[in-house]
């Protein structure tokens, strides 16, 4: 399980304690960025991997907090069953576009393999990801990884990137004031509240106040277990801090966020062709869609993209939260909300985004 995931690299353990696996020569991180991220060379997906090979990839996530992998020709089952090595992977409602199970779908397509267009409840409800957030931290139970396969992508300089922020950077760059400020504040995340960040004023979203559903709780400063090093575990999800006054909360996550939005904390990375795969790790990294570019993509082309996830698996896996609560859907409630306003089936073509 991933507590045997180091909160040293390979590099800085004394020999004696190299119960870890050497480095294998074939398996290479080149970084993205001066302080994250790291494209990964020689892993061979084609061939069963060795257990020398995945510590490689975990020791490398721990230190990267990112990792891309090229190419990789998984199959969705391979592509899970590969999950599975880091860790449990977190139960999520089946999808029905495709069997396996395990992933999830984030993609911009209905079960008819038509595309999500304007006007239409999910293309509102996808404007959360547009936000940096970590996934699941609405949760009791958060996860710590999550990864992307990507099966069908939309035509080069459309954009359809996703986007990357180093949480554990801006951190340290914080001032001691803030630092100390924020040291054991406990961060309430709701999965109403993001919705309500992206589109304030869409009606579906404002009719839905997150105080009147249940709201889960994670510190906001947690240590990555992979580096030893600090994170702001932070996220469009989070709505308060709890016992600040609410227009302070406000103010400081506002400031929190906007300070990852740095182009300094930044980078973007392009899915190029089918089989590329990301994985980060959410108590290192927050991440966005990176939007449209050129023309654009959204409603008009294929993203097909599938997900897995793997839960927390430290002793801040269910942060504040009482251990076994269940997890909380949000989105069945706000089609139900969307239906009552609109009614069934409705575009809402009335109202501005921007
Ligand atoms: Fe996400």
């Amino acid at each position: 399980m991933s507590t045997t995931t180091t909160t040293t690299t390979a590099t800085d353990l004394p020999t004696a304690r190299l119960s870890l696996a050497p480095q294998q020569p074939s398996v290479k991180f080149e970084p993205v960025h001066p302080t994250f991220g790291a494209e990964v060379q020689g892993v061979d997906f084609s061939k069963p991997i060795t257990e020398d090979v995945m510590e490689n990839i975990r020791q490398g996530l721990g230190k990267y907090g990112m990792l891309v992998f090229r190419n990789t020709g998984m199959s969705d089952q391979e592509f899970v069953d590969w999950g599975g090595r880091f860790g449990e992977i977190a139960e999520v409602p089946p999808s029905r576009r495709f069997p396996t199970q395990g992933l999830s779908d984030p993609s911009n397509l209905y079960l008819d393999g038509s595309i999500v267009k304007p006007g239409e409840l999910r293309w509102f409800m996808a404007k959360e990801t547009g936000l940096f957030h970590v996934d699941t931290s609405y949760d009791a139970r958060r996860v710590r990884l999550t990864a992307i396969i990507a099966r069908q992508l939309p035509p080069p300089g459309t954009g359809g990137a996703t986007e990357f922020g180093d949480t554990r950077t801006a951190y340290d760059d914080l001032d001691e004031e803030t630092k100390q400020l924020l040291e054991d504040k406990v961060g309430v995340h709701s999965h109403f509240h993001s919705r309500r960040v992206a589109l304030p004023t869409f009606p579906t979203f404002a009719a839905l106040d997150p105080w009147d559903y249940p709201m889960h709780k994670h510190k906001v400063v947690v240590t990555h277990r992979g580096s030893n090093r600090k994170d702001l575990y932070i996220a469009s999800h989070l709505h308060h801090i709890e016992g600040m006054d609410p227009a302070e909360s406000d103010a400081l996550i506002l400031r929190l966020r906007k300070m990852v939005e740095q182009p300094k904390y930044v980078t973007k990375v392009y899915y190029k062709q089918p089989g590329d795969v990301v994985v980060w790790d959410n108590t290192a990294v927050v991440h966005r869609a990176g939007g449209g570019e050129g023309e654009g993509w959204a409603g008009k082309y294929v993203r097909d993209i599938r997900k897995w996830m793997v839960f927390d698996n430290t002793p801040e896996e269910w942060g504040m939260n009482e251990v076994g609560t269940p997890k909380h859907l949000a989105g069945p409630i706000i089609q139900a909300k969307h239906d009552e306003i609109y009614g069934k089936d409705t575009k809402v073509f009335d109202f501005d985004e921007d």
